[in-house]
């Protein structure tokens, strides 16, 4: 579903990702994690097609994205930006989230057998959906918004055209709790409706939560690929980005023997209770 080969990216005469490979099946949930400048927003923009490879080759839904336009790319890969506001350019929140479908309903419109009519109806219930489903209100400004409210109308933007892969570049940086709660909630139901998710975090809780796979890059190089259970627990590999593991797994690794398995508060109340 998405695969990079190999492949190396550089701004000007620096190297930026090197050698890079792997590949996210239909329906996996990865987390990417690695220091400041570790290189994760230019590989992001490389699977979303933003930004081609120097060498080396990406799949993203099928096509190379050095073939395809990135506009085309955009109806099946969805890329939230690290910062919402280079994302968002529209008046009202309405208008944002319409300006994505345009582009996304636009380019299958010649092929798809429905009318102009039936396609003005179908960017409106998309819009009126994504609106209901962030509780965003349709007429007000996007720059006017709090930093949460921005990135949800980005993400809702986003959504609005239902892309099969998803790129998410830090969605929960900056975010209160409660609103951490509901981007979150979205994307795992998204997950489980079978979307491949490739998510940006330097929250090693929302990893440790959400994740099933992590990837770990350090000065432009992937240096892990694993469970995101295992490697949280390898203190080793995540020092070498300047991580540290979850709270709860960095507990469980202190306490030692007994709670080699504990992942999770329930796993570690149950181990807790073995043990007394
Ligand atoms: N447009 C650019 N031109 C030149 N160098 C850049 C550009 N964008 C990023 N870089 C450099 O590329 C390296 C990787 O940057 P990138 O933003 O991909 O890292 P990151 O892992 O996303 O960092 P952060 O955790 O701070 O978001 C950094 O050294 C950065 O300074
Ligand atoms: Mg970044």
């Amino acid at each position: 579903m998405l695969k990079c080969e190999q492949i190396c990216f550089n701004y000007g005469t620096t190297a930026v990702i090197t050698d890079v490979s792997f590949e996210l099946p239909r329906g996996e949930f990865a987390a990417l994690l690695g220091e400041n400048g570790a290189g994760k927003s230019t590989l992001a923009r490389l699977c979303s097609g933003l930004l081609r490879p120097s060498s080396g080759k990406v799949t993203a839904a099928g096509r190379d994205t050095r073939a395809v336009k990135p506009s085309l790319l955009a109806r099946q890969v969805g890329y939230l930006f690290q910062n919402p506001d280079r994302q968002l350019c529209q008046n009202t929140v309405r208008e944002e989230i319409l300006f994505g479908l345009d582009y996304a309903l636009a380019s299958y419109a010649p092929g798809s057998g429905l009318s102009k009519g039936e396609l003005e109806n179908e960017k409106k219930r998309r819009c009126d959906e994504m609106l209901d489903l962030f509780g965003l209100d349709g007429n007000r400004a996007p720059f006017g918004l709090s930093r949460g409210e921005r990135q949800q109308c980005a993400l809702a933007s986003v959504l609005a055209r239902r892309p099969q892969i998803l790129i998410l570049d830090e969605p929960t940086t900056g975010l209160d709790y409660r609103e951490c709660v509901t981007i979150m909630d979205i994307i795992s139901r998204l997950h489980r409706e079978g979307a491949t998710i490739l998510m940006i975090t330097h929250d090693m809780e929302v990893a440790a939560d959400f994740a099933c796979r992590a990837l770990i890059l350090s000065g432009g190089r992937l240096i892990g690929d694993g469970k995101v259970k295992d490697v949280m627990k390898d203190r080793e590999l995540l020092s070498r980005a300047s991580l540290l593991p979850s709270q709860i797994c960095s507990l469980a690794l202190t306490l030692g023997p007994g709670f080699e398995d504990v992942f999770s508060v329930e796993d570690m109340v149950r181990a807790a209770e073995v043990r007394s």
